[in-house]
């Protein structure tokens, strides 16, 4: 596919633009070549895309929900009709593996479907009024223009899972997506513009992230942030975002623990593992990043897990038999060699991988089984966001528990065992906002999605993930 000749722009106001701007080249991780490239523009294109969208607001919102979900709906089919094409400019320049790539186009689509309906369903409130000469309701209300500023890693996903919900609240939104993937994004746009949403509904703006974010949380006309991303970004932006009070949602970093306990069944929970690990080449959220096994199984978990991870081929993504792709630039890794290099020199062992797969100036990393791994190690401290799976000895649930929650973050754990009161006592214990209790790939559109601690603030997805993109209005009518 020649994605060089897709129409890279930027859409303001229902128009491309962005031709005379310089332009932003875009690197397929797998072989460093330019896959693309996009306009890279600055604050007064920012602020011509605010512009529209809060012009845009006014219509938008005054819609019945009925007629902005047939816009969503329309988008929506698009989507799907047009799989294939996605899913290639996702895997070019992104590197996942073409069959991720699918699955992720199926589940981008499912965020837009789900808010499509859940739109339906934005229900108020009848308070009963301690006075029989008042009423007392409670009205919802979209928040405004919304700036959704999205990741490298779901390229489409994360971009549906905050436009979904916004569009049907009735906002209207300036999208700025990874200057890493931002091809999967316009794309998407130019299907909402083939959906025939209304001009200035629907805004891209590509380019430097420390300018276009600027404006977008100094502008007084954007009134909420949504963002997926690093914990370090997040934080910058909550502190922007507060000399205006602008709503925020923020889903962060992660750092998850996998737990496995003596009674757990290991067939399922090292398929599980592997799934929860090695998706995206290890570089989601969610992704299960330490791994606690108990002492009982410890043996045997690591061999039989080594054994499947030593089946896993890496590869360039196109190729149908890749199992794991490259990972997004030179120095994601790095990190990841530096998290093996520092694990082995303070007494981990490496079962499988730990090295580059094709040397230095490439981006793939064998994907890593290490054991003998202590707490102390940075793999075990920080998010890694590669292929690399620490296995640490525990003894205890009580251990599990503490070990679990005694990182700055909160957004997604697991935990394997085959028993009722085990699981349910761990599991109330885990400060986590997602929990796979014998289940490796919790996410779906109708269940929220987001972290406690410094893993973010709201939720995404499910009836919660609306939420966000409503204000509450408290209505007492004196008769
Ligand atoms: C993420 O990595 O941020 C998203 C992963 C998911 O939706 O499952």
């Amino acid at each position: 596919m020649n994605v060089v000749s897709m129409k890279a722009l930027n859409y303001i106001n229902g128009e491309w633009v962005g031709e005379e701007h310089d332009r932003l080249e875009v690197f397929n991780p797998a072989s460093g070549e330019i896959v693309g490239t996009c306009p890279k523009v600055g604050r007064v294109e920012t602020q011509l895309a605010v512009d529209s969208a809060y012009t845009a607001f006014s219509e938008w919102s005054s819609l019945s929900v009925y007629e902005r979900v047939s816009y969503l709906k329309k988008w929506h089919q698009l989507i799907l009709q047009n799989k294939e094409e996605l899913a290639t400019i996702i895997t070019l320049e992104m590197g996942k593996t073409l069959k991720e790539a699918r699955g992720e186009v199926d589940y981008a689509a499912s965020y837009i479907e789900w808010f499509a309906e859940e739109g339906k369903r934005i229900y108020g409130e009848i308070i009963p009024s301690h006075n029989k000469e008042k009423r007392m309701q409670v009205w919802k209300k979209p928040v405004g223009v919304v700036a959704a500023i999205t990741p490298w890693n779901f390229p489409a996903a994360m971009l549906t899972r905050k436009m979904g919900p916004a569009l049907a609240a009735g906002c209207t939104i300036v999208v700025k997506p990874s200057s890493d993937t931002p091809l999967t994004a316009i794309k998407l746009i130019e299907y909402c513009h083939e959906a025939g949403f209304p001009k200035g509904v629907v805004n891209i703006v590509t380019g430097s992230s420390a300018i276009i974010g600027d404006e977008l949380t100094k502008n007084e006309k954007v009134r909420k942030i949504t963002f997926t991303g690093s914990t370090e970004v997040g934080k910058k932006l909550m502190e922007q975002a507060a000399h205006q009070m602008k709503r925020l949602s923020l889903e962060l970093g992660g750092h998850a623990p996998i737990i496995v306990l003596d009674d757990a069944n290991i067939d399922k929970a090292v398929q599980a593992t592997m799934a929860s690990k090695f998706r995206n080449a290890g570089q989601t959220c969610i992704c299960g990043n330490r791994i606690y096994v108990q002492s009982g199984i410890y043996d045997e978990f690591v061999e039989r897990f080594s054994k499947e991870v030593q089946k896993l081929k890496v590869g360039n993504g196109l190729d149908a038999t890749t199992d794991i792709g490259p990972l997004i630039n030179s120095a994601a890794v790095q990190k990841v060699n530096e998290h093996v290099e520092d694990a082995v020199s303070k007494g981990a062992s490496i079962v499988t991988g730990g090295v580059y797969a094709y040397g230095k100036e490439d981006n793939f990393y064998l994907p890593t089984v290490l054991s003998n791994v202590k707490s102390d190690m940075l793999v075990m401290r920080e998010e890694t966001f590669g292929p690399v799976a620490p296995i640490q000895k525990i003894t205890s649930d009580q251990e599990a528990i503490e070990l679990a929650n005694s990182s700055p973050y909160g957004l997604a754990a697991y935990v394997f065992t085959e028993s009722m009161s085990r699981g349910t006592k761990i599991i109330e214990k885990l400060d986590f906002g997602i929990v796979g209790w014998n289940d490796g790939a919790p996410s779906a559109a109708q269940a929220p999605f987001g972290g406690m601690k410094e893993s973010g603030i709201g939720r995404e997805g499910g009836h919660q993930g609306i939420e966000d993109f409503l204000e509450t209005q408290y209505v007492s009518i004196a008769l």
